[in-house]
């Protein structure tokens, strides 16, 4: 496995899940990693579950401010890796949604990959690598998730957007299925096996098996503008 030694690696998002396991496996790479959220006690415990050669900073994307504070504060770097994600609002079938109140769920997954790119761009080495998050209701979308299908389109034409407008920076996405974060994994066992027993890998992801796609973004230094899919094979049924 090719080695990040002498990378540094930021992860928004990094305090829990996918995220995580990404600063995690980035570290074990030889990386140097700073993961980012809006939580300040969440992000402090992470950076030390992380251990050596891990740091914790406070980012709420929702803030432009908030965003450049913290890249100024991290200064030149190699790679950012984008999770964040609030749980909170649920978009529903359009046949009751509020509107206005939709607009609030693009702030942290759509608006804050924005607001990252923008601010990363300063201290960004022109060899380096952003990767977003998309999820796979982009693709396989369900009734009552139309907009959840639209927000990932919005991530992953923001990929392929910023990649040729940030070249020779690369850009890419990581578009996940099902995948065992604590945030899942407390929906009960019932309704992970719902989503995933027809899969052909049926079971959910472990969010080691999510992070290898991001380390691999990163190392693939001829990839840009392009999602890689980790869903268990849920695009083929
Ligand atoms: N797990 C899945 O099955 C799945 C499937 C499809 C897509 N996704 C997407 O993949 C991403 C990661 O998922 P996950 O399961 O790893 O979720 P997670 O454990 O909840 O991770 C999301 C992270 O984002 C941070 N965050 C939330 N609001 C933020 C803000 N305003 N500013 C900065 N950071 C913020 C959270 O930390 P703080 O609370 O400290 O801010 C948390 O560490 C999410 O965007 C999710 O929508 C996940």
């Amino acid at each position: 496995m090719a080695r990040l030694d002498d990378a540094k690696v930021m992860v928004i998002g990094g305090a829990s899940g996918v995220g995580f396991a990404v600063a995690a496996a980035a570290l074990e790479a030889g990386a140097e990693v700073i993961v980012g959220s809006s939580q300040a006690p969440r992000i402090e415990s992470a950076a030390e579950k992380l251990g050596r050669g891990a740091r914790g900073l406070t980012v709420d994307v929702r803030d432009d401010a908030s965003v450049a504070a913290f890249f100024d504060a991290a200064g030149p770097f190699d790679h950012l890796v984008f999770t964040a994600g609030d749980w909170g609002q649920r978009f529903g079938s359009i046949r009751d949604l509020d509107v206005e109140a939709s607009k609030a769920r693009m702030e942290v997954r759509f608006w804050g990959a924005v607001r990252a790119a923008k601010h990363a761009t300063r201290q960004l080495a022109k060899h380096g690598s952003i990767t977003l998050t998309s999820g796979m209701l982009a693709h396989r979308p369900r009734p009552g998730t139309p907009l959840h299908t639209a927000s990932n389109h919005t991530t992953e034409g923001l990929t392929m957007g910023l990649a040729r407008d940030l070249a020779p920076i690369r850009v890419n996405a990581v578009c996940l299925g099902l995948i065992l974060s604590e945030v899942v994994q407390a929906m009960g066992e019932a309704t992970i096996k719902g989503f995933t027993a027809n899969l052909p890998l049926p079971r959910g992801g472990k969010v080691e098996e999510a992070a290898e796609a991001y380390l691999y973004l990163m190392r693939a230094t001829y990839v840009t503008g392009q999602v890689v899919r980790v869903d268990g094979g849920a695009s083929l049924v």
